[in-house]
C-alpha cells in the first residue's frame, strides 16, 4: 500500500491482518504511538487518519491505503515543538508518559475542531483518552494554555 506518514509518502507491502498501530509500530518504527489495551478502550493509539483522530488500534493497515496519517512523531516541525506538546511540558503534564502522545493527538484534533475550547468541551475531547495516573487536571490545563486559555 501506499500512504503519507508525517508528511514523507511510504509504499510497502503490508499483512492483511496488521492494525494500523502494528504498522506504524513495527513496520515504520513510530513508536510514539502506544499499545495499550488494544481494544478501543484507552486512546493511547491515537492518530490523525484524513485528520480525524482514530484508534489506531481499531483500524487494519489496509485500510489506511493512500490515507493521510500523523503521528506524535509528526507535531514536530523544524526542531520546533507543537505549541500542545510544549503547553504539556509547561504545565507538568506527563507523568508516566504512555498517555501522552494519544493525549496529544486527540487535543490536536479538538484543537483543529474547536481552536479555542471551554473546559468542559476540553474534557469530552478527551474523553476517549484514559490517564492511568490520574492526571487530569494538569492535562487539561496544558490543552487549556495551547488553545490560548477560555476558562
Ligand atoms: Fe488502541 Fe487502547 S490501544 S484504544
Amino acid at each position: 500500500m501506499k500512504l503519507t506518514i508525517n508528511g514523507q509518502e511510504i509504499a510497502r507491502d503490508v499483512a492483511q491482518h496488521h492494525t494500523l498501530l502494528e504498522f506504524l509500530r513495527d513496520d515504520i518504527g513510530l513508536t510514539g504511538t502506544k499499545e495499550c489495551c488494544a481494544e478501543g478502550e484507552c486512546g493511547a493509539c491515537t492518530v490523525l487518519l484524513d485528520g480525524k483522530a482514530i484508534n489506531s488500534c481499531l483500524v487494519l493497515a489496509a485500510e489506511a491505503d493512500g490515507s493521510i496519517v500523523t503521528t506524535i512523531e509528526g507535531l514536530e516541525k523544524d526542531g520546533q515543538l507543537d505549541p500542545l506538546q510544549q503547553a504539556f511540558i509547561d504545565k507538568g503534564a506527563v507523568q508516566c508518559g504512555f498517555c501522552i502522545p494519544g493525549m496529544i493527538m486527540a487535543a490536536k484534533y479538538l484543537l483543529q475542531e474547536n481552536s479555542n475550547p471551554t473546559e468542559a468541551e476540553i474534557k469530552q475531547g478527551l474523553a476517549g483518552n484514559l490517564c492511568r495516573c490520574a492526571g487530569y487536571s494538569r492535562i487539561i490545563d496544558a490543552v487549556r494554555e495551547a488553545s490560548g486559555g477560555r476558562k
